[in-house]
């Protein structure tokens, strides 16, 4: 794909050689994540960071990442402080926003929103999640964690086995990742959910043409003793018509190292997009886990700022500008220390 003034909305965009390509960057980015060196290459850019639903990793991440390579970030959160509670339309909130941005990063609790709003913006427009449909950055960056921590256990994303556990009919980033996963080979995929939570129909319908061996099951022991990624998820309580209905749900799947030691290969990686729900009735990764080199949880956050890097390198065309306007770090910086 060109990616230069895209929107990027959807995993259904990039063929396997547009992956490789914001993986590459990423790598890339890494000495300016790290704070070895920084970038003024997007010295007078402003990103409009728009997020209408909870957001801390994404929200950050992503203006992180922009400040990182020398822009500016304007942020709206919630609803509350938008004029779409005075009734405008995201046709004409997207009109003036994008004017006053050269890219927006948006999120938004319904299905398809981002799209709409893409279609009126006068500037490339990122999903940063739309409702229970697609979250594509955080698929990239889960896929890029998962060839990373693969790669010292010389395994590859072809031939991935990896169980995703959870909420998995309202869970986007588990949508997006299954959509991301149908350009690689032979993977086998294991679907860990209550039967009335499982991966829409279409999904696995994806994945099965796509060539992949699907497993469909609500049990977590037999499902987790051979695979390379555990990838659990989050009760999506703000999806459901009552928390007393995300409830019964709560706590069905939860992992902590006892299980992991007797039922998981050794190496398995345990990821999360996160937030993990860590109260006591949720609990779906316990801390005792936190000290398994295996748990990838933070890793896997760390490279949200590499890959959403990368998209706004690609998407504003600099990436070949990027080490032009480089120089030194002054400030003593703990990250460049490890
Ligand atoms: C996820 C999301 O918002 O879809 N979080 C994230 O962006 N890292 C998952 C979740 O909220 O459970």
């Amino acid at each position: 794909m060109n990616f230069t003034g895209a929107h990027i909305l959807s995993i259904k965009q990039f063929e396997r050689v547009d992956i490789q390509r914001i993986f590459d960057v990423a790598d890339a980015m890494e000495p300016y994540a790290l704070r070895r060196k920084m970038t003024r290459v997007l010295e007078g850019a402003i990103l409009g960071n728009m997020f209408f639903e909870p957001s801390t990793r994404t929200r950050v991440s992503f203006g992180a990442a922009f400040n990182l390579l020398g822009g500016n970030v304007r942020e709206t959160t919630g609803f509350e402080s938008s004029s779409i509670t005075k009734g405008e339309s995201l046709y004409d909130t997207a009109r003036v926003l994008s004017g006053y941005s050269d890219v927006i990063c948006m999120r938004h609790p319904q299905s398809g929103s981002v799209a709409e709003f893409a279609e009126a913006s006068r500037v490339p427009v990122i999903n940063g999640g739309d409702g229970a449909n697609e979250h594509p950055s955080q698929a990239l960056l889960d896929l890029y964690t998962i060839r990373k921590e693969l790669r010292s256990k010389g395994r590859s994303i072809d031939g991935l086995r990896i169980a995703m556990i959870g909420d998995l009919k309202h869970g986007r980033t588990v949508h997006s990742l299954c959509k991301l996963l149908c350009v690689f080979n032979n993977v086998q995929v294991v679907l860990v959910s209550p039967k009335e939570l499982a991966m829409p129909e279409s999904i696995v319908e994806e994945l099965r043409n796509a060539g992949h061996a699907v497993t469909v099951t609500d049990d977590l022991t037999t499902s987790i003793s051979h695979i390379d990624i555990a990838y659990s998820t989050r009760i999506q309580e703000e999806r459901f018509n009552s928390k007393d209905e995300a409830d019964m749900y709560r706590g069905r799947f939860r992992l902590n190292q006892a299980i992991y030691t007797q039922y998981c290969e050794p190496n398995t990686v345990i990821m999360h997009p996160l937030p993990r729900d860590s109260r006591a009735d949720a609990n779906e990764l316990d801390n005792d886990l936190n000290q398994n080199p295996n748990l990838a949880i933070f890793r896997q956050a760390d490279n949200g700022v590499l890959v959403r890097m990368a998209l706004f390198a690609l998407v504003l065309d600099v990436v070949a500008d990027v080490d032009k306007h480089s120089r030194e770090v002054a400030w003593y910086n703990s990250l460049r220390q490890n």
